[in-house]
């Protein structure tokens, strides 16, 4: 794991689409996870702005969103396909075709589960997979418990990130839907490269305790600790409760590899 820390929320956000531009050039056919929530819409946007000005080409792109709401249609302007459409997938060449997100509408939802796992096979696995993290702790949906081994699902949301949430559905958390299908974080931990982006001091506390303390699945990002390739990029304000900041500083500071970044 390695903690790369920026000054502020929009330096994390072009360091972010930075490292995911580099991705998508890198492999004609790139398998990319992605993440909905505040934090990804900054990095989008960026993202959108390199496909304009500069040809960021998606055409090879694939995709798969970590998570949905169940009981939410793809066309409810408040379901995760819906911010897709928003935020990224309108303004790309990406194939609608090669983007995924599970179905919140699907009647049986442990046949849905199991389908979108075979569709992430089917296409090789992921290469990159981007990650947003809850006040709760958890990475796509896996709320505090969720099994360290757990694969796509569906999920009961805690009463803290359906308040958490609630600014999308008028403020009111009794209007956040209170179930959700995610990829698990056994299905997470299979991606062969991993970004997680953290900003705000209302991450800070659970940030330090998934990036420097045990294991555990209270808090199911805590389990990243375990992936060979996961970066944590963070502004100041999410990392001011990281003990080991100096040493992180000087990695990106002094690590040949970041010099092109710094
Ligand atoms: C969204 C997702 C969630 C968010 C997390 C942070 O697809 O899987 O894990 O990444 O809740 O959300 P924001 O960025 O709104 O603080």
């Amino acid at each position: 794991m390695e903690v790369i820390i920026r000054p502020d929320a929009e330096k994390t956000a072009q360091l972010a689409a930075t490292f995911i531009a580099q991705k998508i050039k890198e492999k004609q056919k790139i398998v990319l996870g992605l993440a909905t929530g505040r934090t990804m819409e900054r990095i989008y946007a960026i993202l959108v702005q390199m496909h304009k000005n500069e040809g960021l080409d998606f055409s090879g792109c694939h995709s798969f969103n970590l998570d949905e709401y169940i009981g939410l249609s793809a066309e409810d302007p408040n379901s995760y396909r819906s911010y897709m459409d928003y935020h990224l997938f309108r303004h790309v060449n990406i194939d609608l075709k090669n983007t995924h997100v599970p179905n919140g509408m699907a009647q049986d939802v442990h046949s849905e589960g199991k389908r979108y796992e075979k569709e992430i096979r089917k296409v090789g696995g992921i290469d990159l997979q981007l990650l947003g993290i809850g006040e709760t702790g958890h990475i796509g949906f896996n709320e505090p418990l969720s099994a360290l081994m757990s694969r796509t699902r569906d999920k009961s949301l805690t009463p803290h990130t359906r308040q958490q949430n609630a600014e999308m559905f008028g403020g009111d958390p009794e209007k956040v839907p209170s179930r959700a299908m995610t990829m698990g974080v056994g299905t997470i931990l299979e991606a062969r490269s991993i970004l997680l982006v953290a900003l705000g001091e209302s991450k800070a506390s659970i940030l330090a305790k998934a990036v420097e303390g045990p294991i555990t699945s209270m808090i199911s990002a805590s389990a990243l600790q375990l992936h060979s390739a996961c970066r944590i990029l963070v502004d100041e304000a999410a990392a001011s409760q990281l003990s080991g900041r100096q040493y992180y500083d000087w990695v990106f500071q002094n690590e040949p590899e970041y010099a092109q970044y710094r």
